[in-house]
């Protein structure tokens, strides 16, 4: 994907200064419409950064316990529903479930104007698709993060549709700064984002588990073979990003010739390991374009003010 990323950008949020100021050249309130994981995610990262302050974003989510919740967390602000968020927010970051998005599109349709930046973080949404409910040509950017933005440490990619104005894109560097870093692509790679740093973090858990299971097949407690290769990876990944150096370049120095690495390295070789993550990447990535086509222009019920969660089991739900 060399020369396809269009800019890359690490967050600012340690120091905050250049966020703030940021926040302050910033239209607002900044609206989010659901307050799932990811809009937690958003909520506590502006908030934390420094960007914007708690009364500066407006949210909505239909479930009122959860609404409370985040209101009482965060002291954010709470819309009386997309329709009032929207009317509201000049900036609009749409955080539902990519197959809640035909209902609240026509709720959003319903106040947007011209002047609005739409922000969609929905998985395999296309901006035309998003396009096809409104009435004019929408400044939309559409963002792919992940799911460690829960504690700011997040990877978006973010891509500008054809209306979207360079501060549009400066605007969603800044909020997506707030919870990690941004990398800015073609809207045509947000399926291998979603393929790559999206799905992620799932292989990495996966990884780490497997190395576990290693270490105490060995004789580790499981306590400690976990605790050594979290931050193994954790170590391993700021090196990389703290020098500079391509990841074979590392891997080569720590490999003595004969020694111990190089006959692990060997043996993940054997077991085919980088080709797996390679077809994972690839996997996921089809799968996306799959879900991607399959997205039909149709408009469902919009959902009454609902008391119980709408879908199966959830995961990574922050609860306090
Ligand atoms: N989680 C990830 O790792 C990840 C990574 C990248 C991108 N994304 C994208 O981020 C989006 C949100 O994901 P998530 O994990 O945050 O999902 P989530 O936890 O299910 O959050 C979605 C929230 O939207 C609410 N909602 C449903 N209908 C709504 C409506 N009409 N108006 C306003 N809010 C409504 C849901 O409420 P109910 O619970 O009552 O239905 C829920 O709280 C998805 O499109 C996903 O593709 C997620």
């Amino acid at each position: 994907m060399r020369g396809e990323i269009l800019h890359f950008h690490f967050s600012s949020a340690p120091d905050g200064n250049l966020l703030t100021e940021q926040g302050e050249g910033m239209r607002k309130p900044v609206g989010i419409i659901g307050g799932g994981n990811m809009g937690e995610a958003l909520i506590a990262g502006i908030i934390q950064s420094g960007l914007l302050s708690p009364e500066e974003i407006l949210f909505f989510e239909p479930r009122m316990d959860r609404r409370d919740y985040l209101r009482g967390k965060y002291q954010a602000l709470s819309a009386k529903g997309n329709v009032d968020l929207v009317a509201r927010s000049p900036i609009v970051i749409l955080a539902v479930k990519p197959q809640s998005v035909p209902e609240v599109l026509p709720e959003i349709c319903a106040s947007i104007r011209k002047d609005h930046l739409l922000i969609s973080i929905c998985a395999g949404v296309p901006l035309h698709y998003l396009q096809s409910f409104c009435p004019f040509p929408v400044r939309m950017i559409r963002a792919m993060p992940n799911i460690p933005a829960l504690i700011q440490k997040g990877a978006t990619a973010l891509a500008p549709s054809p209306h979207a104005q360079a501060e549009d894109l400066s605007t969603a560097e800044a909020i997506f700064q707030a919870i990690g870093i941004t990398v800015i692509v073609k809207e045509s790679l947000m399926d291998a984002v979603t393929g790559l740093s999206g799905s992620g973090p799932a292989y990495v858990f996966a990884v780490i588990e497997a190395l576990t299971v290693g270490g105490v097949k060995e004789g580790l407690s499981q306590e400690a073979a976990l605790a050594l290769t979290t931050q193994t990876v954790l170590g391993a990944a700021h090196l990389i990003q703290s020098t500079g150096k391509h990841p074979a370049t590392l891997r080569d120095q720590v490999c003595t010739p004969g020694g111990t690495t190089i006959s692990g390295l060997y043996a993940m070789e054997e077991g085919g390991f980088k080709l797996a993550l390679m077809n994972a990447v690839i996997a996921a990535t089809q799968r996306c374009k799959e879900l991607g086509e399959g997205l039909k222009r149709t408009v469902s019920t919009p959902p009454a003010n609902r008391t119980k969660r709408g879908r199966g089991k959830k995961t990574f739900r922050k609860t306090k």
